[in-house]
């Protein structure tokens, strides 16, 4: 089918207390593969590019490839900009055709961050796009930047005033997640995500989900996530599968079979987070 907006996909979960999985693709092994899983499990689902993955490659190159893949599957497929650093680079993406934008004004101050993201959804909103927006510092290499320890947790009263003055449809929340690879435990607060949940009523977004334990995601999305980002378990399954192959056969040279069993690595990876998510059979 067409691409969808994330709009109703991500209201629909927060009605039916699940989250919608979202991953992060580098090309096109990665995206069949999530369109696979999502196809195989009957869930919606949401691919999202980073600025870093956009730099690489381009907008039209990623909407291109996601827009193949989901014409061939019965379930709803959205593309999403994730982490977009810019109003520039959100209309970019807008132009390109993605479904679905995150402006991420969470390094500057409050006010900057609710200029800059209003200033996004208001371009979008006519279009009927909606905007995920963060509030709040996740830690971790993210994309190009380093978050650092992540220190400064969302607020839920600042996130409830956020929310009215910047009319986004979606926020993503600090609660102790980082991008990346985990160096100690994780210690989120759930706590403070419930509070969260109670001053502001539109799908909250978790970040850095790779690495967390299976029962971590179950009780935060119990406590108001309806959408989960996944990235780096993804890049490690798609190397693990180029890098197995290269391994034993060195004198492979075609790309497609490198590819073939990154795509096959992905794709499990893909089908395990939907489980937890519980997003699966929903179609
Ligand atoms: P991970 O790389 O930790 O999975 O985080 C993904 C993410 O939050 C992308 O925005």
């Amino acid at each position: 089918m067409p691409l969808v907006s994330t709009k109703q996909m991500l209201l629909d979960a927060q009605k039916g207390n699940y989250a919608v999985g979202a991953f992060n693709v580098e090309n096109m092994e990665m995206v069949q593969a999530v369109i696979a899983a999502a196809n195989e499990l009957r869930a919606p689902v949401i691919l999202q590019t980073t600025p870093s993955t956009i730099k690489y490659a381009g907008v039209d190159y990623y909407y291109g490839l996601v827009k193949a893949a989901a014409q061939n599957t019965a379930v709803p497929a959205a593309i999403h900009l994730d982490h977009g650093s810019s109003f520039e680079l959100a209309l970019q993406a807008l132009r390109a055709g993605y479904t679905s934008i995150m402006i991420d004004g969470s390094h500057e101050p409050f006010e900057d961050n609710i200029r800059i993201t209003g200033k996004v959804a208001e371009a979008c909103a006519p279009l009927g796009i909606p905007v995920e927006a963060e509030l709040g510092k996740v830690g971790g290499k993210e994309d190009d930047l380093d978050g650092g320890e992540g220190k400064g947790f969302t607020d839920p009263f600042e996130a409830k005033e956020f929310v009215a003055q910047t009319k986004v449809n979606s926020l993503a929340v600090a609660i102790g997640t980082a991008h990346g690879v985990y160096k100690g435990e994780p210690r989120l607060d759930l706590d403070r995500l419930e509070r969260i949940r109670k001053e502001v009523d539109i799908p909250l977004v978790l970040h850095g989900a790779s690495g967390l334990a299976d029962e971590v995601v179950i009780e935060s999305i119990k406590r108001g996530i309806c959408k989960v980002n996944f990235a780096t378990e993804l890049r490690i399954a798609y190397s693990n599968g180029v890098k197995e192959t290269l391994k034993d056969n060195p004198e492979v040279i075609d790309p497609k079979k490198f590819g073939a069993l990154g795509r096959e690595y992905v794709k499990a990876v893909v089908m395990e987070k939907m489980k937890i998510c519980g997003c699966i059979y929903r179609i």
